[in-house]
């Protein structure tokens, strides 16, 4: 079995994923982590440097070889993963691996993303919460018609990571 986790930045799919990895004795992967380690570069020092369609592409390929190679694991996403190229498809056609989205309010996520919104490139330039909410709600809305294409849609909204990743083990196992 192979479970992949998507959704928005700031949803928690990193942490769930470990946390059923760990739990279930399975390998844990992270796309991002992959491009980072490939290139020798942070996920912003990318953005800035070599820009975002490089960076699309090298997850467009880095997914793909995963993809081709992929033991029992859990799968973390990017929060962009799913809507670019062919990678829903590629997932979808995966055999074996359940999609599951981390579904959040756009509320929830802008709280969540606010302390953070230096680390990411997407969204570092927002400088006030009325902005990034603003951003949040469209970008989610854009989004959501890849996401929920998923095979399970979880609601995790007030839910700690601990509550999602056994809810998420109980669906497979
Ligand atoms: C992105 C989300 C990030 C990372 C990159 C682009 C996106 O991953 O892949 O900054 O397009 O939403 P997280 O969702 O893990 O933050």
């Amino acid at each position: 079995m192979k479970i992949a986790l998507c959704g928005y930045m700031g949803c928690g799919k990193s942490t769930v994923s470990q946390l059923i990895a760990s739990k279930k004795g399975l390998n844990f992967v992270e796309t991002d982590l992959k491009i980072e380690k490939q290139e020798n570069l942070s996920i912003s020092e990318i953005f800035t440097q070599k820009g975002e369609i490089y960076f699309r592409k090298q997850e467009n390929l880095i997914l793909k070889n995963l993809l081709d190679n992929l033991d029992e694991s859990v799968l973390s996403l990017g929060g962009g993963t799913p809507c670019y190229a062919n990678n829903l498809q590629m997932l979808k056609e995966t055999q074996d691996l359940k999609l599951v989205y981390l579904k959040l309010t756009a509320a929830n996520l802008t709280n969540r993303l606010w302390s953070e919104t230096h680390q990411r490139p997407l969204i570092s330039h927002l400088s006030s919460k009325e902005l990034l909410d603003e951003y949040v709600r469209k970008h989610l809305f854009e989004r959501q018609y890849y996401y929920l294409q998923s095979d399970y849609i979880i609601d995790a909204n007030d839910k700690s990571a601990e509550e999602l990743s056994d809810e998420i083990i109980n669906l497979f196992y």
